[in-house]
C-alpha cells in the first residue's frame, strides 16, 4: 500500500493511471474503520482496478468542537487493516493541506439543510460537500463509494456530483449491523457498556414502526407511540428525531439519539409508494 500525505504527488500519480486507462474507486473516510468500511472497500475492489481510500477527520462537518476533538483515531490499525484488504493507495492528509486557509465558501444544498442532520447539526453538510468536493477533485474517481447508514449525507453527495458536473458513479452500499442490530459507526467506539447494550433500541424501534406502518397503523400515532417508547424507557437516551422523509417513490425511517453526548443515527428503508 503506497501511503500519501500530500495532494500534488497523488494527483500525478493518478493521472498516469488513469491515462493507463486505469479505473479509480474512491472511499471516503475518517479513520476508526470498521466492518461498515470493510463492505465499502470491498465493493470498491471488485469493481475498480485501484482503490483509493482516505482518511481524514474533516474540521469542517463538526458543528461541536467537542465532537471533532473526541472523533476516535485509530491509525495504524486502520493501516494495518487496509493492507489485510489489498487497497493500493491510503490518502492522508493533514488539515494544513486540505485547509491551507480558513475555508469560506458555505454550501447549501435547499430542502436538505432544513431536516433530519441539516436542521439539527448545521453547516454539517456544507462540511461534507467542501470536502468531498475537493476529494473528488484530486482524485478524480470512476466511482465513490458511500455508506447507506449516513442516508441524507448520499443525498448531499448524489446533488454535488450532479450540480456541479463530475460525472463520478456514486454507489450507495448498505448498512452493516452488529448481530443485535446496531447499524456500525465509528461513534461505537466510545459508547460504554452500558450504553452500547441499549444502543440496538435505535433499530429496533425503527423494525417496529416500521411493521406497524406496513400493517396500516396510523403513522402519526405510530411516531408518537415509538417516541414515547424511548422517552419513558430510556431516561439515558435523548431522542433528538424519529421522522420519515421520502424521496421521489421511496419513504425511509430516520433516527437521531444521544447516549450522553454520543450522537448516533441510523435509518431503515421502508416502502415505495
Ligand atoms: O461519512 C464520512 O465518514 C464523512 O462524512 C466523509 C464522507 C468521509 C466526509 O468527511
Amino acid at each position: 500500500m503506497q501511503i500519501f500525505n500530500k495532494i500534488m504527488p497523488l494527483k500525478s500519480f493518478l493521472l498516469e493511471k488513469r491515462t493507463a486507462g486505469i479505473s479509480i474507486g474512491l472511499v471516503p473516510t475518517m479513520g476508526a474503520l470498521h466492518k461498515g468500511h470493510l463492505s465499502l472497500i470491498k465493493k470498491s475492489l471488485a469493481s475498480c482496478d485501484l482503490t483509493v481510500v482516505s482518511i481524514f477527520v474533516n474540521p469542517t462537518q463538526f458543528n461541536k468542537e467537542e465532537d471533532f476533538n473526541n472523533y476516535p483515531v485509530t491509525l495504524e490499525a486502520d493501516k494495518a487493516l487496509l493492507i489485510k484488504e489489498g487497497i493500493d493507495i491510503l490518502f492522508m492528509p493533514d488539515a494544513k493541506e486540505m485547509y491551507p486557509d480558513r475555508s469560506k465558501i458555505k454550501l447549501h444544498f435547499g430542502q436538505l439543510d432544513t431536516v433530519l442532520e441539516g436542521k439539527f447539526r448545521l453547516g454539517h453538510f456544507s462540511g461534507v460537500g467542501l470536502i468531498v468536493s475537493k476529494l473528488f477533485n484530486i482524485v478524480s474517481p470512476d466511482k465513490a463509494f458511500f455508506g447507506q447508514k449516513d442516508l441524507q449525507q448520499v443525498a448531499v453527495i448524489k446533488k454535488l456530483n450532479s450540480e456541479l458536473t463530475f460525472g463520478i458513479d456514486i454507489i450507495t452500499v448498505p448498512t452493516v449491523r452488529d448481530a443485535d442490530g446496531l447499524a456500525l459507526s465509528s461513534r461505537n467506539k466510545r459508547l460504554t457498556t452500558d450504553q452500547r447494550k441499549l444502543a440496538p433500541i435505535l433499530y429496533q424501534i425503527l423494525t417496529e414502526t416500521k411493521s406497524s406502518l406496513i400493517s396500516g397503523e396510523d403513522i402519526q400515532i405510530v411516531m408518537k407511540h415509538a417516541r414515547d417508547k424511548i422517552a419513558e424507557n430510556n431516561p439515558e437516551i435523548e431522542l433528538e428525531y424519529l421522522e420519515d422523509i421520502s424521496k421521489h417513490q421511496e419513504i425511509s425511517l430516520c433516527i437521531a439519539a444521544y447516549f450522553n453526548e454520543i450522537r448516533l443515527i441510523d435509518n431503515l428503508f421502508l416502502f415505495s409508494r
